[in-house]
């Protein structure tokens, strides 16, 4: 499986992700969480990423493609992926359609999530996620189970990320409407394109998810 979830922040993308890594065995390949973790590592690379992603804008594609080029040379991509957040602009299709290509393993096809951006706006603001294992929750739809403990047997050490607040969240929509929403149309004219309504529950959205990949397999 070699997916690609596409959707504005919030949407869900890497929730449903985590959800399709646990159930499919192929990683969530995130670019937002990858920059995180150079950031939490104070690289040279972090050090610059925090800015722009501060202030809800795109890191550059050559930097991007640099990392994902990396990332998918690893031995748990050969069986597939799931990439959350990538690509975001055209010139990083055009490079992950080039990269892929080389290696002979084409993507199976681009999830578009669809949602309100009403919706996006409170999500965003009730997100925290685990500062060990990586896991999204939102403190009123999806908060960890009373107990509920991290990988490591601890209870998850919530925190939210610092580009949720209200103003760098409608510059990071802005970004998307901008620059990543022509991919609509780049992937739907290579017939790649599935749409699905990101709206609803947790489930709700991961059985329509689960459809599409049911779809894909019938169809091979
Ligand atoms: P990134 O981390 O990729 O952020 P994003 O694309 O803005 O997406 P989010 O992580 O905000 O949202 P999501 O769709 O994953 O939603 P989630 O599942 O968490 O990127 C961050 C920054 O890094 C960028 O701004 C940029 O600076 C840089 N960057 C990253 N990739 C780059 C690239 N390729 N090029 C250049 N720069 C790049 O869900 C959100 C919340 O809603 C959670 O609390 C969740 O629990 C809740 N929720 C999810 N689904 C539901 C549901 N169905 N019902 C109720 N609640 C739900």
């Amino acid at each position: 499986m070699r997916l690609v979830l596409l959707g504005a922040p919030g949407s869900g993308k890497g929730t449903q992700a985590q959800r399709m890594q646990a159930r499919h065995g192929v990683p969530q390949v995130s670019t937002g969480d990858l920059l995180r973790e150079a950031v939490a590592a104070g690289t040279d690379l972090g050090r610059a990423a925090k800015i722009v992603m501060d202030a809800g804008q795109l890191v550059a594609d050559n930097i991007m493609l640099g990392i994902i080029r990396e990332r998918l040379a690893r031995p748990d991509a050969a069986r597939g992926f799931i990439l959350d957040g990538f690509p975001r602009t055209i010139v990083q299709a055009d490079g992950l359609g080039a990269l892929l290509a080389d290696l002979g393993t084409p993507i199976d096809a681009v999830v578009l999530m669809e949602i309100d951006p009403e919706v996006l706006q409170k999500r965003l603001a009730g997100r925290r996620s685990c500062r060990r294992c990586g896991r999204v929750f939102h403190i009123e739809t999806n908060p960890p189970k009373p107990g509920e403990r991290c990988t490591d047997g601890k209870l998850h050490d919530l925190f939210q990320r610092p580009d949720d607040n209200e103003e760098t969240v409608r510059e990071r929509l802005s970004v998307y409407c901008e620059r990543t929403q022509p991919l609509i149309d780049y992937y739907a004219r290579k017939g790649l394109l599935r749409r699905i309504d990101a709206a609803g529950t947790l489930d709700e959205v991961n059985s329509r998810l689960e459809a599409v990949l049911a779809s894909l397999t019938s169809a091979h």
